[in-house]
């Protein structure tokens, strides 16, 4: 079984772009920068270090899994402010992780059961989208179904068009918003019908958000919100955020899910038998992360620059727009991994082929593959050599 599964999992990104670029050389002379990582380069918050060093007393204790109830609490009054949220219940609704990542894998087993009317439970995910939803589709027994969101569908998938019989076989649906790569924002009423759809047909609804403080002028809607706009609980529905992005903090391994009261008890119980917990060190410098935003405006700023700067070089060249939230550039190249060969043999950049993270659709097509995902994760003097040196090759 295990062996099968992996079957469909033999073509991590990383690796696929290891094999196509390190047999080639970049040329001599011209510092290699990496923009095909998603992770910020920028420095951490002062504010993490001095809670981390403050709690330092704690790393000899073992950290309860479900959070400290003090995190809980930072996190619940969070997504009440953000989201202007009528309540939340932090002790029933929220539930503290060790980066979004693992609980995006854990979300598979949660909600996909062997067989929904005799037939193997779908898992529907973007087409393309953030490698892990795949293994949480096949891990958990499930058949993933792509979901394309190209331009054609504002880069957010259309849920609405999903043809019935699949949607009466799913089990979990994950939507992101603002998407990894695309940038692209759902406004709240694609989130009002998604979570209408989830209670319609019974699955599990996970808005995957952890770029939504990383925009420009608006704040991306959220999915708690839209749940408050229908006023009739959050069945169904949960959230997921990150410190990765919105502090620039991918190394402290620290987010959450929150939502349906039902399913994060579940879920407590299901990670209390596998996950791996958050150390208290860590939880308080969460807790302190969660509660200040003069350092998530700070970073923002950082990334309007950024996105300044991309404006300023690359102009409208390959279907490039400024996108609603994140810290991607998804540009149309025309062939993702014809120009990521060429990018690094003349230019010294490594970027990823749109194709590695998409899969070939129903449809036959995938639908990264005129594209190049451009990470925009360094300080904005390298950024800008980086994109100087991007229009130069493939203008
Ligand atoms: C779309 C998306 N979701 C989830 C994650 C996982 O983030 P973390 O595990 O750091 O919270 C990432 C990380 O890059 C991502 O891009």
């Amino acid at each position: 079984m295990l062996n099968e599964r992996l079957e469909h999992l033999t073509d991590y990104p990383f690796d696929r772009l290891r094999s196509l670029l390190d047999p080639l050389d970049p040329p001599s002379g011209l510092e290699p920068l990496a923009l095909s990582i998603g992770e910020p380069k920028g420095e951490t918050p002062a504010l993490l270090t001095e809670v981390l060093t403050a709690n330092g007393a704690d790393w000899n204790r073992y950290p309860p899994i479900d959070g400290t109830p003090d995190l809980r609490e930072a996190i619940g009054d969070w997504l009440v402010g953000r989201y202007d949220l009528p309540e939340l219940d932090p002790h029933l609704c929220v539930m503290p992780v060790a980066g979004t990542r693992e609980a995006l894998f854990l979300a598979g087993i949660l909600s996909v059961p062997e067989k929904i009317k005799d037939s193997k439970p779908y898992v529907l995910i973007p087409n393309p989208f953030y490698q892990v939803y795949l293994g949480a589709a096949v891990f958990s027994g499930a058949e993933p179904y792509y979901l394309p969101a190209t331009r054609e569908t504002g880069f957010q998938p259309d849920l609405a068009a999903v043809d019935p019989e699949i949607l009466e076989k799913t089990a979990l649906v994950i939507l992101c918003s603002p998407a990894n790569p695309q940038g692209s924002v759902a406004g709240p009423e694609r989130l009002r019908e998604a979570i209408a759809l989830a209670r319609r047909y019974g699955f599990t609804l996970i808005f995957d958000e952890c770029y939504s403080e990383i925009y420009g002028q608006t704040p991306p809607p959220g999915g708690l919100r839209a749940a408050a706009d229908l006023g009739e609980g959050l069945d169904n529905v949960l959230v997921f955020n990150s410190l990765s992005k919105r502090s620039g903090a991918p190394g402290l391994r620290s987010g959450f899910a929150a939502g349906d009261a039902a399913l994060i008890s579940k879920f407590r119980r299901l990670r209390a038998y596998s996950a791996a917990t958050v150390p208290l060190p860590i939880m308080a410098a969460s807790a302190a992360l969660w509660r200040d935003e003069a350092h998530v405006e700070i970073n923002r700023n950082h990334y309007r620059g950024l996105f300044d700067a991309a404006d300023s070089i690359i102009g409208s060249d390959f279907g490039y727009r400024r996108p609603g939230g994140g810290f991607f550039l998804w540009l149309d190249v025309a062939d993702g991994e014809a120009a990521a060969r060429k990018l690094w043999q003349e230019a010294a950049l490594r970027v990823i082929p749109g194709a590695y993270l998409a899969r070939t659709g129903a449809d036959g097509v995938n639908p990264g593959q005129a594209y190049i995902r451009v990470a925009l994760v360094h300080d904005r003097a390298t950024v800008e050599t980086a994109l100087n040196r991007l229009v130069g090759v493939l203008r």
